[in-house]
């Protein structure tokens, strides 16, 4: 799993972009936390940068809605999910193990 930064770092309505390749965006959604692909599944924005909303991230480039529990778009323009990966926190730390990527032999 990788580290990703101690849990009072990210506090409830908060998110963090983890440079992986691709990036993942874990976020604090009222002291439940969700990790998704930080990349839009509609252009290139960063999701961590997007205004989350309970457990919805509005994409800042167009708008697009995610929900960060399942990674699936809520409205348009996004049609595509993003992955969702596990997170963990252990030791006060938050951790994430990002999903197997698609096509991968992992
Ligand atoms: S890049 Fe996210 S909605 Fe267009």
């Amino acid at each position: 799993m990788i580290p990703v930064c101690r849990l009072e770092d990210l506090p409830a309505g908060e998110s963090v972009r983890i440079d992986t390749s691709p990036p993942i965006a874990v976020f604090n959604a009222d002291g439940a936390l969700y990790a998704i692909d930080d990349t839009c599944s509609h252009q290139d924005a960063s999701l961590s940068e997007g205004w989350l909303e309970g457990c919805l991230v509005e994409c800042p480039l167009h708008a697009a809605s995610f929900d960060i529990r399942t990674g699936e778009p809520t409205c348009l323009p996004a049609r595509r999910p993003v992955r969702t990966h596990e997170v963990a926190v252990i030791d006060g730390v938050v951790h994430v193990r990002p999903a197997a990527q698609e096509g991968s032999a992992a």
